[in-house]
């Protein structure tokens, strides 16, 4: 029973004629850049995350680049982002001019380990960028209070957890600017690229409004020396479309999860954390095993699709050589030992206990 790790087009064509509908409401309007389409998702978006406002981006990247050159930090600052993350965290902080410092994940959670900033701060520390690391949320109550305490701006890339809630909350509680991807295969994902900034801070939303747009809100005059990075107009009418369903979405994600989390019984196989099942986004399942190529040859032989994510950490990317130096041995471990496993909501009950099956016959 071949099952791929995922599969894009199946997603996409249970909502077909919906989306064809939405294309043609689209050419039709004549409004082809930031139209009707745009403002109407962020206010959805904006609602869906209990937010004041939404500014819809290119990507996910300019989300996380725009939502920090907009909170206006000193030159010279150091930004606290988890060493284990997807490589854009930390390219965003160089981007917007900024140093990353980089900081150890807890091992159970892979998200920024909580107990470990604060030897991290300096007289140079500006803000802290977490990372919702495969759809799992992070501690909120302890950023905000080393935030309060260091008085430090928090922003959250969010490109992996729309719709996960922390106490009780679709919002990300303290967050300054939460950063959103729409990449085609993310929970809430559009069909080519998008992302966008989510905020309760009127001032930060007209600068990124204005960022997005050259650094220019009124016709040809231009405050800042802003990009072009408009959320196109109809993949926002895709998203908005999408968007009613993403609470579905979650719901079986969240189903998947827990079976996956009860039946899955391997000593050779240490599983995500179990803490909150019903409230993190499950953007990802992601599995740690010492003997990850035995793994993969096990999955291959029984046709199951897996990623990994990530093969090689950050700090020791070619492109961020000054990093290279660093010894992050959790961060390291994490990234030796993690496979992904399927998880989407097309997955049939059949397709579930095949890969329970094969993931708990799995021997060295
Ligand atoms: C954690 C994280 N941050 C940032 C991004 C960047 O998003 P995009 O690919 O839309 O630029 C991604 C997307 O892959 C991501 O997973």
């Amino acid at each position: 029973m071949p099952i791929p790790f995922l599969n894009l087009k199946k997603i996409n064509q249970n909502l077909n004629s919906e989306l064809q509908g939405a294309f043609l409401k689209f050419l039709d309007s004549g409004q082809y850049i930031l139209g009707s389409e745009v403002a109407d998702f962020e206010t959805n978006f904006a609602n869906y995350c209990e937010s004041n406002y939404c500014v819809g981006l290119a990507n996910g990247l300019d989300a996380l680049i725009l939502g920090l050159q907009s909170l206006d930090l000193p030159t010279n600052s150091e930004i606290l982002v988890p060493a284990n993350t997807y490589y854009a965290s930390i390219l965003s902080i160089l981007k917007a001019g900024y140093k990353p410092v980089l900081v150890e994940p807890n091992i159970e959670t892979y998200n920024i380990d909580s107990s470990k900033i604060e030897s991290h701060i300096t007289n140079n520390t500006s803000a802290i960028l977490a990372v919702n690391l495969y759809g799992k949320m992070c501690d909120f109550e302890a950023l905000n209070r080393i935030c309060k305490d260091h008085d430090l701006k928090l922003i959250v890339d969010a490109a992996q957890s729309h719709g996960g809630i922390y106490d009780g909350s679709k919002k990300c509680i303290g967050a300054d600017v939460t950063a959103y991807s729409f990449y085609p295969s993310k929970n809430l994902g559009a069909l080519s690229d998008g992302g966008a900034i989510v905020t309760d801070d009127a001032q930060i939303y007209n600068k990124i409004k204005s960022l997005r747009n050259y650094g220019s809100s009124i016709k040809y005059q231009f405050e800042y020396q802003g990009i072009n990075s408009r959320l196109s107009e109809v993949q926002a009418s895709f998203l908005k479309l999408k968007l009613r369903y993403l609470d579905e979405e979650l719901l079986k994600r969240r189903q998947i999860a827990r079976i996956y989390l009860t039946e899955i019984k391997n000593k050779l196989i240490s599983l995500p954390s179990k803490t909150s099942i019903d409230t993190d986004a499950w953007h990802l399942f992601v599995i740690r095993t010492s003997y990850r190529e035995r793994l993969i040859k096990h999955l291959t032989e029984k046709e199951i699709g897996f990623e990994i994510h990530y093969p090689t950490p950050p700090h020791k990317q070619k492109a961020l050589k000054d990093f290279n130096y660093l010894s992050l041995p959790i961060t390291e471990k994490i990234h030796d030992e993690v496979l992904s496993i399927p998880l989407n909501s097309t997955l049939t009950n059949s397709e579930l206990a095949y890969i329970i099956d094969t993931i708990n016959s799995f021997r060295i």
